[in-house]
């Protein structure tokens, strides 16, 4: 990968609590990244990117630039939320690398298109431990 960048997605898809970036990628789009709740205390995101641009560290590098942009962007905010399937482990290893916890996993949450249930996993990442590199382990035992 040559050059990431963020692009403003547009005024249609831009406001107060949302806010969407194309992914460009040595000057083609890849994908999109789009962070929304911004305005009520802890914003969550989607993240896609076109199948022929998967597995080459985009996700990850889209991942930490959102982190730094919404940290950047929301001095109140202490954390940021996503979730995904279990099954995406693309997805979970892009939440790892960028220092993210698990939080939480919700038991058969997520129909599949063939009617299966699969579970949810809920990631949150603190700004403490953006800021300083560690991990605050989670209290499962209290
Ligand atoms: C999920 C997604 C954003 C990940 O982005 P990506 O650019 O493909 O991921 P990366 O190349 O940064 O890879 C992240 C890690 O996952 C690993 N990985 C990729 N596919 C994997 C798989 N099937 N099993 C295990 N690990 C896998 C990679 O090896 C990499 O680990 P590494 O850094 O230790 O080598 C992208 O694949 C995508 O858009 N998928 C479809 C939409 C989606 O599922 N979005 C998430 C919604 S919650």
């Amino acid at each position: 990968m040559r050059s990431f960048w963020p692009v403003h997605a547009g005024e249609a898809v831009w406001d107060e609590s949302a806010h969407t970036h194309w992914i460009v990628v040595d000057g083609c789009r890849c994908g999109f990244v789009r962070a929304f709740d911004l305005d009520d205390g802890t914003p969550l995101f989607d993240l896609r990117l076109a199948s022929d641009c998967r597995g080459r560290g985009i996700g990850t590098a889209a991942l930490g630039w959102l982190v730094g942009y919404l940290f950047g962007l929301l001095p109140g905010i202490n954390r940021i939320e996503g979730t995904t399937r279990d099954d995406n482990r693309a997805m979970r290893e892009v939440f790892r690398a960028n220092g993210f916890a698990k939080e939480a996993h919700y038991r058969e949450d997520w129909p599949g298109d063939d009617g299966t249930l699969h579970d949810t996993i809920g990631y949150a990442l603190l700004r403490r431990d953006w800021m300083t590199g560690t991990t605050t382990p989670v209290r499962w035992a209290t």
